[in-house]
């Protein structure tokens, strides 16, 4: 597992070809600390699955480039549209020529051809997309967390799912990877923000997820986690349908 840590952002191989880079905010500067991750999947079409926020982008590009050169980028795919899902997006594809933006059909539709400096390639609700040795799938899960075009997206090779919002921890100062508890941690964050759409097909499209039994997930914020991943979506999912963490 390579590591390697810069100006406080951090990037570390946390499963084949996967990259879990990691900018700790402190809490100076938001409360009870919080981190913006991005992962990287190092392949003959390299992706980056969030870009994050415009600020953050001379630290996130910093940090990719001590794995490969920033301008071979082939795809910037997002879960949702929100700043720090794709703000930077236009910095990548201005840097990165050959480079996409990977997104959801709903995403293309509302926003991102729009926004975005050239078209995006949509992926269909379970289309595949060969990296090379790893081969993304495409989810949809419209609301959940949040957002009408939201997604996660699956690596099948290392069977880790880029699971976006979704486990959302505070605090600053995480493992890369962990297999300690993060469902209380993100329910508590949960219980603050009420950060969850009100969908009432939790229990369906939560499924949808489990059905890729995860080992890997790739939380957006805080540690990414290893374990049972299809278990902890159903955990997930009868909290949510419970009342808002106190
Ligand atoms: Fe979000
Ligand atoms: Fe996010």
């Amino acid at each position: 597992m390579k590591t390697s840590k810069q100006d406080g952002t951090r990037i570390d191989e946390i499963a084949d070809g996967i990259y879990r880079i990691s900018t700790p905010i402190p809490p100076s500067a938001m409360p009870g600390g919080f981190t913006f991750n991005q992962y990287l999947v190092a392949d003959a079409s390299p992706l980056l699955y969030h870009s994050g926020p415009r600020k953050l982008f001379p630290l996130v590009s910093e940090a990719i480039a001590s794995v490969l050169p920033v301008r071979d980028l082939r795809y910037i795919g997002f879960s949702h549209f929100e700043a720090d899902e794709c703000g930077a997006l236009n910095d990548f594809l201005a840097l990165a020529p050959a480079a996409e933006p990977l997104c959801g059909k709903i995403a293309r539709m509302t926003s991102v051809d729009d926004v975005a400096l050239r078209p995006a390639r949509a992926l269909a609700d379970g289309e595949e997309l060969s990296l090379g040795r790893h081969v993304v799938r495409w989810i949809d899960t419209p609301h959940l967390p949040h957002a009408w075009e939201c997604g996660h997206l699956f690596e099948r090779r290392t069977e880790t799912l880029f699971c976006g919002d979704l486990f959302t921890q505070g605090g600053h100062e995480h493992r890369p990877l962990t297999t300690a508890d993060i469902l209380e941690p993100s329910e508590a964050m949960r219980g603050k923000l009420d950060y969850f759409s009100q969908t009432r097909r939790v229990h369906e499209l939560a499924e949808k997820l489990a059905a890729t039994s995860p080992r890997v997930l790739g939380c957006m914020h805080g540690a990414a986690w290893e374990g049972d991943g299809a278990g902890l979506l159903r955990e997930l999912a009868q909290r949510l349908d419970g009342p808002l963490a106190a």
